[in-house]
């Protein structure tokens, strides 16, 4: 029987599970899977499949790890949760009731972050091609904008003075990252070392970029300069690598120091952190095996390089910002699926479920990256090793060779740490339907996305009316 040792305990009361699949999600007292104080199979009976599941206690106590890992190291801390991992409602909701900040990326993840009350200053808008609109309602509601291409600066500045308002910035940086040369991250955003990887994207401006953008900037009265920000998608497991860039980022506003004079008063680190949990996630257990950095591992490397450079280049200590993403909803939740079709082939045994590559987009690419676990008997091991596939058109492999106990058709499978990037990545190849999404607290489960249904997919198409009957109607 496995056991995790158990994280920090925020305000909420930890369930008592056989075996443990993260703080709220677990072996129950039947042996089922259950979330917080729902069984997973009551649930899928309830709501059908396929489906989302999102532990709300385990989204509160996995923020609050992260930021109490950093308040307690750094006397300034906001943590701005990436919107793009879960996008939903309620999940922006529970983020303002803890009291996160918030990434958006694009016009409408800023609506939805507005809608549902987040403290617009608590919001930055990251974009390397924003748009009119979107930077009008940045400004318009007082965002920080965070500057990647050389012309935003002078759109930002023209609504600003049609609009008469002010308008907060940060700027994209390009870290020169010479130290992750031959560092790689994990395969997840294609080849090359971290550093190949951060000069090769298409994100952040260049040292004599960024210094133009700021003296331009200090001439324009409706703009304030706010913040440095950089992100690398970098997901490995070495907290030193953050480290590497929080230092990079003193250095860079101690070069801003000396040729404009402007010192960033806030450095924004960005995502990519990940979260380990000792079980793994797939066969290759990649990342998310016990060698992954908890929050305070990475709170400690990042805190100290901040405050070691700031007192070597006699910088004071910004304010730190950073923009987790799946480290906080990923554990939260869980993807269920029912079994259809078994077939057993010559030399493999393929298990079709009815969720698919289009609801679990990182499996197509990362065979390995989520762990499935059976929804009866969960803690049991399994006896024999699968293909878990999906009903699309194309091999739609969710978990390869996966030891499982034997499956028949009804029977349900889930996968863990799917909350971050699934219903908001979520496909619909195949003219597949959206699943439904859950939100769990104790034994209460409401749903927060409605299942979609054939009327939101066929709503959309239009029939120019010389094609309605064109192959019927008689020659001209
Ligand atoms: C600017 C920015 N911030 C934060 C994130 C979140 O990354 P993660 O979910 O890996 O923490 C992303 C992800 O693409 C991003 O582009």
């Amino acid at each position: 029987m496995m056991t995790i040792a158990l994280r920090l305990p925020p305000q909420v009361d930890l369930p008592d599970y056989q075996t443990q699949f993260g703080e709220f999600i677990g072996v129950g007292p039947n042996g089922n899977l259950w979330v917080d104080g729902c069984d997973v199979a009551t649930l899928a009976a309830t709501f059908g499949t396929p489906l989302y599941i999102i532990s709300e206690n385990q989204l509160r106590f996995t923020y609050r790890q992260f930021r109490d890992a950093f308040t307690s190291r750094y006397p300034d801390v906001e943590i701005l949760f990436a919107n793009k991992s879960s996008n939903g409602l309620a999940i922006r909701h529970i983020m303002n009731q803890e009291g996160a900040g918030g990434d958006c990326f694009g016009v409408n993840e800023m609506y939805l972050a507005l809608l549902a009350g987040s403290n617009p200053k608590s919001l930055v808008l990251n974009g390397s091609n924003k748009q009119a609109e979107e930077l009008e309602m940045a400004v318009h509601n007082g965002l920080c904008i965070n500057i990647d291409a050389e012309d935003e600066l002078d759109r930002i500045d023209e609504i600003c003075r049609r609009l008469g308002k002010q308008a907060d910035i940060g700027i994209r940086l390009k870290l020169d990252l010479e130290a992750l040369r031959h560092r790689t991250g994990v395969a997840m955003h294609g080849a090359g070392t971290m550093k190949e990887q951060s000069d090769s994207t298409k994100w952040g401006m260049t040292r004599e970029q960024t210094v133009a953008i700021v003296r331009r900037a200090q001439a324009m009265p409706h703009i304030h300069l706010c913040e440095t920000h950089f992100h690398l998608s970098r997901m490995n497991n070495d907290p030193r690598d953050f480290a590497v860039m929080a230092r990079e980022m003193i250095v860079w506003s101690a070069y801003l120091r000396d040729q404009t004079g402007w010192i960033p008063s806030c450095i924004d680190l960005g995502g990519g952190w990940t979260f380990g949990k000792p079980y793994g996630t797939g066969p290759g257990a990649q990342i998310d095996d016990a060698s992954a950095p908890t929050p305070d591992d990475y709170a400690e490397h990042c805190c100290i390089a901040i405050k070691e450079e700031a007192a070597k280049l006699g910088l004071p200590l910004p304010k730190l910002r950073m923009e987790p993403g799946r480290a906080i909803s990923g554990p939260s939740g869980i993807a269920v699926g029912q079994v259809g079709a078994v077939k057993q082939g010559q030399h493999k045994k393929w298990v079709n479920l009815d969720l698919s590559t289009n609801h679990l987009p990182w499996a197509g690419t990362m065979a390995w990256y989520y762990h499935a676990v059976p929804v009866v008997n969960s803690g049991v091991a399994g006896e024999e090793l699968v293909d878990l596939v999906g009903p699309l058109c194309n091999s739609d492999e969710v978990g390869a060779r996966r030891r499982m106990p034997p499956l028949h058709r009804g029977d349900l499978v889930a996968f863990l740490d799917t909350g971050g990037y699934t219903e908001s990545c979520a496909a619909r190849y195949n003219a597949q339907l959206l699943p439904a999404t859950v939100l769990v607290r104790g034994d209460q489960a409401e749903i927060i996305t409605e299942r979609e249904q054939l009327k939101d997919v066929a709503g959309r198409f239009r029939v120019p009316p010389r094609l309605l009957a064109g192959s019927f109607a008689p020659a001209a």
